[in-house]
């Protein structure tokens, strides 16, 4: 693909360009699209409109753009976060209608956690998890399973890293994160209390397909709400997903 005179092929400007939507900004001018992508206006504009052409950004009567329609549908057509959900929710359901509480779905991206989905309840506890959301792998129930029982060099070079305390609860020590992990790793599970919010215990539990751990359940209780039910529901959740996956194509 064509350089800019920066170097940067057009496949990453157009990321670059794409990645200025997020939950809170979903319609954009051009000109707020060029400022916030940091490319030139007259670049922004060009771009912007390919992608309105072609449908990965749909234009709105006020000339602000949002992420297409076809863009959507290009991303879940055939994508592994699609099988994986729908072979998680029918279990996500019966959790969530059981514990009346936050139920999520992670997977490992680029050295973060990200939410594939999110099942609420008007009465649960708060929860800062958004669907297409992420959150740090040391710090959240989700992330901590991915992390223990991902590939060991991700680990080396999380656990090199300066990690950065999202409560004064989340773990930051090195050597402490290191043992919570064998932990993890020797009972498959986590119950992570305050980490991520001071009100709040984070659980999650390993979903595997042919051994391999894919995916994380987890489920946001209040601080003091006792854990042991939460933690039997996710396992019989999680055994039911790797079943349906295994049957799936
Ligand atoms: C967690 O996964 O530990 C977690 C996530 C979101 C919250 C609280 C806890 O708001």
């Amino acid at each position: 693909m064509a350089n800019s005179s920066s170097g940067e092929s057009v496949a990453e400007r157009i990321v670059r360009v794409l990645r200025t939507f997020d939950a809170d900004r979903t319609a954009q001018t051009p000109s707020q699209i060029a400022r916030r992508a940091n490319l030139p206006s007259s670049t922004a504009h060009r771009l912007v409109g390919e992608l309105v052409a072609t449908g990965l950004l749909d234009r709105d009567e006020g000339g602000r753009v949002q992420l297409g329609m076809h863009l959507w549908e290009l991303a879940q057509r055939g994508s592994r976060a699609l099988r994986l959900r729908q072979a998680a929710m029918p279990f996500m359901e019966r959790v969530q209608a059981r514990l009346r509480e936050h139920t999520q779905l992670a997977v490992l991206e680029r050295g973060e956690t990200l939410f594939l989905e999110r099942l609420s309840h008007p009465h649960a506890v708060s929860n800062i998890t958004r669907i297409a959301g992420r959150l740090p792998l040391h710090a959240s129930s989700s992330g901590l399973v991915l992390l223990a029982f991902g590939d060991p060099d991700l680990r080396r070079r999380v656990l090199a890293a300066p990690l950065a305390a999202v409560t004064p609860d989340t773990p930051t020590d090195p050597a402490e994160l290191t043992a919570l992990l064998e932990r993890v790793r020797a009972e498959e599970v986590v119950v992570a209390r305050g980490f991520v919010e001071a009100v709040s215990t984070g659980i999650a539990v390993p979903v595997r397909e042919n051994r391999r751990v894919i995916a994380a359940l987890s489920v946001v209780l209040p601080r003091e709400a006792p854990t042991a039910g939460a933690i039997d529901e996710l396992r019989r959740a999680a055994a039911g997903i790797s079943r349906a996956l295994e049957r799936a194509p």
